[in-house]
């Protein structure tokens, strides 16, 4: 099958009560790691590109690796850029063969996001690429940008960047955060917010960043095994469960994935000192991927035979 943008995936999930999950790529394990995990479960898939990854893997690397994919899988899977800075990033993922990319102006002040979202709306949509934007702020570090708060999203502006802008699903920050450390206290999401930008913006595919929820049991074994990672606190499952029976149709997860990975990476070089065949420790951070991601699958995402 070949690539797919994200359009139909969304319609199935906003008439489902689910969310399709998309999770960032850094190499060929963590693609065959969500591939085969996708493929148990029969889940619509979208594989996303940060500049960071562009930059350690190369942009044509990773497209290969994932036309790979395409020829020994029949999924429904988009490739999206992640983050897009500015406009040429946007473009250079479009001119690559990408179906969605994000334009992050998160940061900028709301007349500069709109001048620039618009940009990249009519360069994609004259080529049929879907577009997201971002309108509110999330706290955590991004490659870009390190915000110490969350700004949360303004449901009227909301409202009027879509209209103003042409972009096709929205980012917005609810109170979920990047990174590992998302909350100081008790998590909490804004759903009285989502609520009404749901109501304001019917039908509409709402996307939800910083969505990892950081569990205990991978946090124990990477702190068992060499290393710490203190007072880690992630999104709790039930509260994106419910997010995605709003209006959120993609949900966002990176940190869970280098989690798993560096978590059994760990265990193996600790518990194997012998080993030094990459294989081996690879092998098992590949198939880590995988069982987190099937397990995103099946108890946040609510995404399994949604195809
Ligand atoms: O939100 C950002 C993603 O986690 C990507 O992270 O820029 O380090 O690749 P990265
Ligand atoms: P986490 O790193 O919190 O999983 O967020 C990922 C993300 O939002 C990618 O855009
Ligand atoms: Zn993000």
């Amino acid at each position: 099958m070949p690539l797919t943008g994200p359009k139909e995936m969304f319609e199935k999930a906003y008439a489902g009560g689910h969310a399709v999950g998309a999770f960032n790529v850094n190499n060929m394990e963590i693609i065959q790691g969500i591939i085969a995990a996708a493929e148990e479960e029969r889940a619509p898939l979208i594989l996303q590109v940060s500049a960071g990854a562009r930059k350690y893997a190369s942009q044509v690397y990773l497209m290969k690796l994932v036309e790979a994919a395409l020829v020994e899988s029949d999924l429904p899977i988009c490739v999206h850029l992640d983050h897009g800075a500015d406009f040429d990033i946007c473009k250079a993922c479009i001119d690559g063969g990408f179906t969605s990319v994000m334009i992050d102006g998160s940061h900028l002040p709301f007349e500069e996001n709109i001048a620039v979202t618009k940009k990249v709306v009519e360069y994609a949509h004259d080529k049929g690429v879907w577009v997201e934007a971002e309108l509110g702020r999330l706290a955590g570090i991004e490659e870009h940008v390190v915000s110490e708060e969350n700004v949360y999203t303004e449901p009227d502006q909301a409202v009027e960047f879509v209209e103003r802008t042409g972009c096709d699903s929205l980012a917005i920050a609810i109170g979920t955060s990047h990174g590992a450390y998302k909350f100081k206290g008790e998590p909490r999401l804004d759903f009285e917010r989502l609520e009404t930008i749901t109501n304001m913006l019917p039908k509409y595919p709402l996307v939800l960043h910083g969505s990892s929820s950081v569990p205990q049991e991978y946090l124990d074994m990477a702190n068992a095994f060499g290393g710490e990672i203190p007072g880690a606190k992630g999104v709790p499952e039930d509260l994106l469960r419910k997010a995605a029976k709003y209006g959120v149709c993609k949900i966002n997860i990176d940190t869970d994935i280098r989690l798993a990975m560096t978590a059994v990476i760990r265990k193996t070089l600790t518990e194997q000192p012998a080993v030094f065949d990459p294989r081996k420790y690879l092998g098992a951070a590949r198939q880590a991927v995988k069982d987190m991601v099937q397990h995103k699958i099946k108890n946040v995402l609510g995404s399994s035979n949604a195809i």
